[in-house]
C-alpha cells in the first residue's frame, strides 16, 4: 500500500461516483479527464492488481503520467474497501487521505457507489464530503435505472453534496432521461452510447464533441472568502482589529472541521457548544432536508405542525415534574427573556404586582439580549452595557472542583445567604435563576448537585419560582438528559437551545409547569403571553430536534457521554498536581482546568497561545481566560479525547 500523505484540496474537478458497480464510471472519468483537460485520481483502489483503474484511464485516454495519480490505498480483494482492509488485515490512515496538488481539475473516481463503507464512520459519501467537489452520478440507462438514480441523488444530497449532474451509459433513452432530470431536478450532462469494445479513439472523438461549458458554471472554491469576510462581515465577541483573519470552513463531519486551506480541526467544543451528536449528522441532516421539502416555515399564531407537536410531548415526556407546557423561539438569550417575562407577567396575573424582582447567581451567564444581560451582569461580559440592564440580586455561588476540601463551608455558607436573602425579600421575587451544576460561559464552574437540591427546597418554602437555564447543561452535557433529572430538582421554568436541534437549527424552547400555564389563561389579552419571534418553532428546527432525540436512543448516546466522562476523570485526576494547573473538574463530556498563574478575564485572553498550539495540532479549542476546557461533540472517540490531553501536557512542556 503506498504512504498516504495529508495533500492539499484540488481547487477544482469533480468526484465521479456510480449508482452501482461496473456502470462506467471509469469510462466516464476517462471521458471528463479528456473534455476538460484534467488530470485523474482514484484514491481507492479495490480488486487492486486485477485490472486497475488507473491503467484502464491511461489506455483510454493516453494521459501523461503528470496527470495520472496513483492509489493512496490498494486493497486487493474485490470488495467495498471496509471489507477488503479486514480481509486483508489492514488499517489505512484513512484520516490523512488527502487530494493530490495540481493546477489541473481533477477527476477523481469514488470506489463503487455513494454508500460504500471505507471504515466505521466513514463511507464513500464521507469522502465526497472531506474533498468537497461537486459530484457527478455515473447511471446505466435500462430498466431500474430512474430509481437508482434517484435513490444516489437523495443520498447525496442528504449529505449536503453538490450535484453537479448524471451521466448515462447506454443506449440512449429519452424518457429515462426527461425522468431523472425532472424527479431528480439534476442536469443530464450527456449520454455515452455502448462501445463494445471501447476503443481509445472512438472515445478521444466523443470527448472531443462534447460541450461541458455548463459545469464550467459551477461557483468557484477559489473565492477569497477571508478577504471578502474581512470587508463585510462582523462576527461576535471578537475585536476585529487585532483577531486573527477568521478561518473558511467549508464543510464538517463527526467531530471534525475541514477548511478551505485543506486543513481540518477536530472541534473539541461543539461548535459554541451546540453540535451533539457530530457535525452534519446523516439522520439528523436528512430529517431537515426531507423537512424542508414538505413544511419549511409557518407562522405558529394561528397554525400548529406535528414537528413543533410531537418535539414538545418528547420534551414534556423527558423534563421531570409538571413541566409540560413549550414556548418556542430561536436562541437560549430568548429562551431566557421569556422564561423571565413568564416569571414576571405570572405574578402580575395573579395579582401580585409587587413581585418583580430576580435573583440569579455571582458568574452565571444567560445571553446577550438586554434582559439575559441583565440577569447575567456579573459573569464580567457587559461592563459597558450596564446603563442599560435592570436590577438583579447576585447571590454567592459554591463552585467546586477536584480535591476541594472547602466545598462543604461553601455550600453552607451561599445556602445561609440564600435563605437570609428570600427571609428578606422573598416576597417581592419573582423567580431565582440558575445555570443548574455547570456555569458554563464563566469557566464552566461546577457545584454538586446536593446544592441544587438544598436551593430548590428553599425557593418552594420561599414560594418563589425556580428558573434553570438548561440552555448549555441539557441535552447531555452533565451526563444525564438534563442537569434538573441529575439533581433531582423540579423547577418551574427550564429555558433549551443549543442541543435541542443536534447544533443544526438556531431555535430554542422555554417549558413552563401547567401551573405557570394556567395563571396566563382568561378572557382577555392582556392576560396571554404577548411574545412571539417570526421563526418561533420553525419546522426545519422542531424535525432536526425530534431526529436528535431518536439519535440518542439509537446510538446510546448517554454511554458514549459516559466514556468520555471516564477519559477526564482520569487525565484530570492525573494532571491534578501538575504545577502549571489548578482546580481541575470534570462532568459528564465536560472537562476544565484552569492555567495557574494566568489572568482569568476573557478580555485578557490568557489561553491564546494555547489555542493556537492545539490549532497547529489540528484541534479547535477555545479557552475562556485562563481555563482551558473540552466539550465535545459526543461522537469524538476516547482515543481522541486522550489525543487533547496529550496535547495540553505536552504544551505545557512546550509553552513558556
Ligand atoms: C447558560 C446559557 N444561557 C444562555 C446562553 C445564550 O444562548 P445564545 O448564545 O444562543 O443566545 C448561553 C450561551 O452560551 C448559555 O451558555
Amino acid at each position: 500500500m503506498s504512504r498516504m500523505n495529508a495533500m492539499h484540496s484540488a481547487s477544482k474537478g469533480f468526484f465521479v461516483t456510480g449508482t452501482d458497480t461496473g456502470v462506467g464510471k471509469t469510462v466516464i472519468s476517462a471521458v471528463l479527464c479528456l473534455a476538460l483537460n484534467a488530470a485523474y485520481f482514484k484514491p481507492v483502489q479495490t480488486g487492486a492488481g486485477l485490472d486497475d483503474d488507473l491503467d484502464s484511464v491511461l489506455r483510454l485516454a493516453g494521459l501523461s503520467a503528470n496527470r495520472l495519480f496513483a492509489p493512496l490505498v490498494k486493497l486487493a480483494a474485490p470488495l467495498a474497501p471496509s471489507q477488503a482492509a479486514e480481509l486483508e488485515g489492514a488499517s489505512p490512515d484513512w484520516p490523512a487521505l488527502g487530494l493530490p496538488k495540481t493546477d489541473r481539475p481533477l477527476i477523481v473516481e469514488g470506489a463503487g457507489g455513494a454508500l460504500v463503507p471505507m471504515a466505521e464512520g466513514l463511507d464513500m459519501a464521507g469522502l465526497m464530503a472531506r474533498f468537497g467537489l461537486p459530484v457527478i452520478v455515473v447511471a446505466r440507462s435500462g430498466l431500474g435505472t430512474i430509481n437508482h438514480t434517484l435513490l444516489t441523488l437523495e443520498a447525496l444530497r442528504a449529505r449536503g453534496l453538490n450535484v453537479a449532474g448524471v451521466v448515462l451509459v447506454g443506449p440512449e433513452e429519452p424518457l429515462n432521461r426527461r425522468d431523472i432530470e425532472r424527479l431528480g431536478q439534476v442536469r443530464m450532462l450527456f449520454s455515452l452510447p455502448w462501445m463494445q469494445p471501447i476503443s481509445a479513439q472512438a472515445l478521444r472523438d466523443f470527448a472531443a464533441g462534447l460541450d461541458l461549458s455548463r459545469l464550467a458554471d459551477e461557483p468557484s472554491p477559489a473565492v477569497d472568502l477571508a478577504g471578502l469576510d474581512r470587508r463585510h462581515v462582523w462576527h461576535p465577541f471578537t475585536q476585529a482589529q487585532t483577531a486573527d483573519p477568521a478561518i473558511p470552513a467549508v464543510r464538517a463531519q463527526g467531530a471534525r472541521l475541514f477548511t478551505a486551506d485543506g486543513r481540518s480541526y477536530l472541534d473539541l467544543i461543539s461548535s459554541w457548544w451546540v453540535t451533539l451528536h457530530g457535525h452534519a449528522h446523516p439522520d439528523v441532516a436528512q430529517a431537515v432536508a426531507r423537512q424542508a421539502r414538505t413544511l419549511e416555515q409557518v407562522i405558529f399564531a394561528d397554525f400548529t405542525h406535528e414537528p413543533a407537536v410531537r418535539l414538545s410531548e418528547s420534551l414534556c415526556n423527558l423534563l421531570p415534574g409538571d413541566l409540560s407546557r413549550v414556548f418556542f423561539t430561536d436562541n437560549g438569550s430568548t429562551a431566557v427573556e421569556v422564561a423571565l417575562k413568564m416569571a414576571h407577567q405570572f405574578w402580575r396575573n395573579q395579582g401580585h404586582e409587587g413581585r418583580d424582582r430576580f435573583a440569579a447567581f455571582q458568574g452565571g451567564y444567560h445571553g446577550d439580549t438586554v434582559g439575559a444581560m441583565s440577569v447575567g451582569f456579573s459573569s464580567g461580559y457587559y461592563q459597558g452595557f450596564e446603563r442599560l440592564t435592570f436590577q438583579v440580586d447576585f447571590l454567592p455561588y459554591p463552585a467546586t472542583w477536584l480535591n476541594d476540601h472547602e466545598v462543604e463551608a461553601k455550600e453552607t455558607q451561599a445556602l445561609a445567604a440564600m435563605a437570609e436573602y428570600l427571609e428578606r425579600f422573598g416576597s417581592s421575587l419573582a423567580g431565582v435563576l440558575i445555570e443548574p451544576l455547570i456555569q458554563g460561559a464563566s469557566g464552566m464552574r461546577m457545584v454538586r448537585p446536593g446544592f441544587l437540591k438544598s436551593l430548590a427546597e428553599l425557593c418552594a418554602k420561599a414560594g418563589t419560582l425556580l428558573i434553570f437555564d438548561e440552555v448549555m447543561t441539557g441535552f447531555g452535557r452533565t451526563g444525564a438528559m438534563f442537569a434538573c433529572l441529575k439533581a433531582g430538582v423540579n423547577p418551574d421554568i427550564v429555558c433549551l437551545s443549543k442541543g435541542l436541534t443536534a447544533g443544526f437549527m438556531p431555535m430554542a424552547a422555554t417549558v413552563a409547569t401547567g401551573r405557570i400555564y394556567e395563571g396566563f389563561l382568561g378572557e382577555t389579552f392582556d392576560r396571554a403571553l404577548a411574545h412571539g419571534h417570526s421563526f418561533t418553532a420553525n419546522p426545519l428546527g422542531c424535525a432536526a430536534g425530534l431526529a436528535s432525540l431518536e439519535v440518542f436512543a439509537r446510538e446510546n448516546t448517554l454511554a458514549k457521554i459516559e466514556a468520555l466522562r471516564q477519559v477526564h476523570e482520569a487525565r484530570l485526576t492525573a494532571l491534578a498536581s501538575h504545577p502549571k494547573l489548578a482546580k481541575p473538574r470534570f462532568m459528564g463530556p465536560i472537562g476544565a482546568v484552569e492555567l495557574a498563574g494566568l489572568e482569568p478575564s476573557y478580555a485578557a485572553g490568557a489561553g491564546k497561545k494555547l489555542k493556537r498550539y492545539f490549532m497547529d495540532k489540528g484541534l479547535y479549542v477555545r479557552p475562556m481566560g485562563n481555563v482551558f476546557y473540552l466539550l465535545p461533540p459526543y461522537c469524538l472517540t476516547p482515543q481522541e479525547l486522550h489525543l487533547a490531553y496529550d496535547t495540553l501536557e505536552k504544551a505545557l512542556t512546550d509553552l513558556t
